[in-house]
């Protein structure tokens, strides 16, 4: 459904359980939880939503799209009971002209969001939770007889230099008409019209539009992600209808040895992202769906993300297809494959997601196995027909983690978790595919669980979790028949008791929950392109007792810098630069690997001192500097936010990052200080208003109340160790 003709329904629903009567807006979970250590069992309930909705004209036809209910529902409308909708990450359509009257309207929505094995994920064991209550927007439309219910780009790239081209577009279109049998449908691309007079039939059917040509477009690519917004209008004699698209035009090749886009090689470099934050779940609005696809691109520096393991927030996706973050996609599992009806179900969501997505330029491969699941060929081969059937443009896909299981999808994508620490550190594509040909390949995990690591844990653990990501994307680099990797994971996340540590929490991520940094993620942010931005990060707390045996060397600098030099206590130590013999073999085929300062003077006993890192380019011009002291104290609090307006119409969210800090500006890990939230103006602190830093760092999400007021707003940071920071922000 991708009609104009909506309208955002979030604001001012009655939300009822355990017999309790609340106001909320969505997107809502059910229930918020604790940080960690709660009873998953606590949001597995049947909750319910009510609202009014207005209908102006009982000539037009009417609709509501969920966007995301966790993870079934049924809806009464005007006391009437519509067929119960499954599955909780895709969107859910319904009619309800005919339940309708002109004026107030009830709804009610009884939202189940109890494990149910005939939902998928549901039958086994989940290592991730999938929260609960109607977590995505809601929309209502009114429509003329005859709409437009979908369209689906396909085109073809003719040629290509620079991102530049020319583009063959041969749209599809899908109309649901209940009365005309002629349309005139008119799409406007770059400033180009195309007209199009179709014979239809009544019911739903899909028609091919005249195809259009456009030549010297900007073409879309990962450093390049030009869109171009297409207007679509459909006229009939009775009916009209517009809708308004992005797209951006790419040729993708996947073959065994090679990705390109638009011709140019493209090295997978990525990370795994759960859908989930803290207290709230998966309930996150647009603008934080929007800064975890900013943090990846932007302050990671990937090139890809795999949305593990279901289809994702649309405008998560819409924020890959504007910054140029490729996305493999794929439908929700994990592990089980549930009896006839739950494939059915499962196929059905495919369906969905193939529909919903289909004109995303980031989205590269659907993926179309349950997430390391065993081989069920005659389910395989429905999924990967019914992909091809829908999608002709791309590749199917299909995590899975056994040597040699059945090869029915276009690319063998690859849970590889071998690498443990020791030698092995990424099994070879012929040995895990026991194929006699090459076929497209990717590593789409390691790490993980292998080693779980907090942003609480001392220093030489989160070096190891860094190292270890650092050397299976360095290998993935060197061996041309990967395509890339794709680590485990992003963020922290939340999980069944059967796994993580214990408190509910997998600590996997290379940030925290709050998307704060460990170690690993200075892997990844230092491969960005220098010419973008230098970074220097050294692996260091720089104390004298923190290591085994007092030691504080190694210290890898990761860091695009060229060459680095190092002054300890005033006295510079010479400059170091990526020599051979500076250089961890298993490490040094990424793009940057880090440089390598094995052993200095100044070891147990020796007077400690400062020190200091100067990053320079190749001219050896600074540019960079860190500086470590010798006796940091904790001097002051940092805050960090990323927007200073936010929506005041409806639920919008931001998250605002507090460090703990010295003097220079370094986070200070192990500072235990407490602090205190106090808002002003129509919005709220989600969670709780006293936090505590965890690794010397933490943040939270501020959320606006939707009341329309457009004013200012504030919220006072007070730490108990007596430092304090207000910020503020305008509700437009
Ligand atoms: C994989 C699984 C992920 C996550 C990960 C932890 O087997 O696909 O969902 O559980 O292990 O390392």
């Amino acid at each position: 459904m991708i009609s104009n003709n909506k309208q955002c329904i979030n604001n001012d629903w009655t939300y009822i359980v355990d017999n309790k009567t609340n106001k909320v807006n969505l997107p809502h979970c059910n229930k918020e939880l604790s940080y960690n250590y709660f009873d998953e069992k606590e949001y597995q309930i049947l909750s319910k939503y009510k609202k009014k909705i207005y209908i102006e004209d009982t000539s037009k036809r009417s609709f509501l799209k969920f966007d995301g209910v966790m993870g079934a529902f049924i809806l009464t409308i005007n006391g009437k009971d519509l067929e119960e909708q499954k599955g909780g990450y895709i969107p859910h359509i319904l009619e309800i002209t005919e339940y309708v009257k002109q004026g107030e309207n009830d709804i009610s929505v009884l939202v189940d969001s109890r494990e149910r094995e005939d939902i998928p994920p549901f039958g086994y064991v989940v290592d991730y939770l999938t929260f609960g209550g109607i977590y995505r927007d809601v929309w209502q439309y009114s429509l003329d007889r005859t709409y437009i219910k979908n369209i689906y780009f396909e085109y073809e790239v003719l040629d290509y230099l620079n991102d530049i081209g020319k583009v063959i577009c041969k749209p599809i279109i899908e109309i649901d008409s209940l009365v005309d049998d002629k349309a005139d449908i008119v799409y406007t691309l770059a400033n180009k019209n195309q007209k199009t007079s179709l014979d239809i039939k009544k019911g739903i059917s899909k028609y091919n539009l005249e195809p259009l040509v456009l030549e010297n477009i900007a073409l879309w690519n990962v450093d390049s992600p030009s869109l171009h917004k297409c207007n679509i209008e459909l006229k009939t004699n009775l009916a009209k209808d517009e809708a308004s698209l992005n797209l951006g035009f790419r040729k993708l090749e996947i073959e065994a040895e090679k990705l390109a886009i638009n011709g140019k090689d493209i090295k997978i470099m990525g990370l795994n992202r759960h859908q989930s934050y803290p207290y709230v779940g998966y309930a996150m609005p647009k603008r934080a769906q929007e800064e975890d696809a900013d943090i990846l691109k932007n302050e990671l520096s990937l090139n890809t993300v795999r949305c593990s393991h279901y289809p994702q927030s649309p405008y998560f996706l819409d924020r890959c297809d504007e910054i140029g973050l490729l996305v493999l996609e794929e439908i929700a599992g994990w592990q089980h494959i549930g009896d006839i009806a739950w494939q059915e179900q499962s196929l059905k969501e495919l369906k969905a997601m193939i529909e919903r997505d289909f004109n995303h330029p980031s989205i590269i491969t659907w993926g179309v196995r349950i997430n390391e699941s065993c081989d069920n060929t005659q389910f395989y081969k429905r999924t990967n027909a019914l992909a091809r059937e829908l999608d002709k443009t791309r590749l199917t896909s299909g995590v899975r983690y056994l040597e040699g299981s059945e090869f029915l999808e276009d690319i063998y994508t690859m849970n590889d978790f071998c690498h443990n620490g020791k030698e092995q550190i990424l099994r070879e594509p012929k040995q895990v595919t026991k194929l006699d040909k090459k076929v497209p390949y990717i590593v789409t995990e390691f790490c993980g669980h292998i080693y779980p690591t907090k942003k609480t844990d001392c220093e030489e653990r989160q070096i190891e979790q860094a190292l270890r990501h650092a050397r299976v994307q360095s290998k993935a680099r060197d061996n041309k028949e990967i395509l890339g990797a794709i680590g485990w994971c992003s963020f922290d996340y939340n999980t069944h008791f059967d796994f993580g540590s214990g408190d509910r929490i997998c600590y996997h991520g290379v940030m925290d929950m709050f998307r704060n940094p460990k170690f690993a993620s200075f892997v990844y942010k230092s491969q960005k392109d220098e010419k973008k931005e230098y970074i220097l990060e050294p692996l260091t707390f720089w104390s004298r007792g923190e290591r085994q045996e007092a030691k504080m060397f190694p210290i890898y600098v990761f860091t695009n810098c060229d060459s680095i030099e190092l002054i300890l206590g005033g006295v510079s130590k010479g400059i170091f630069k990526r020599e051979p013999k500076n250089l961890d073999d298993n490490i040094k085929y990424l793009k940057y690997p880090p440089i390598v300062i094995t052993e200095l003077d100044g070891e147990w006993g020796a007077s400690f001192t400062d020190i200091e890192f100067i990053g320079y380019d190749k001219n050896l011009k600074e540019v960079a500097r860190r500086k470590f002291l010798k006796n940091p104290t904790y001097d002051d609090i940092l805050v960090r936010i990323y927007t200073d307006t936010l929506d005041s119409k409806y639920l919008d969210a931001t998250r605002v990052c507090v460090f703990a800090i010295d003097k220079e500006g370094n986070t200070l890990p192990f500072v235990n200080d407490i602090i205190e939230l106090e808002v002003d103006g129509d919005i709220e602190i989600i969670g709780k208003n006293k936090l505590c830093f965890l690794g010397g760092s933490i943040a939270f999400w501020i959320r606006t109340k939707a009341s329309g007021n457009m004013q200012k707003a504030k919220v006072d940071i007070k730490s108990m160790a007596g430092y304090k920071k207000s910020i503020y922000f305008d509700l437009k």
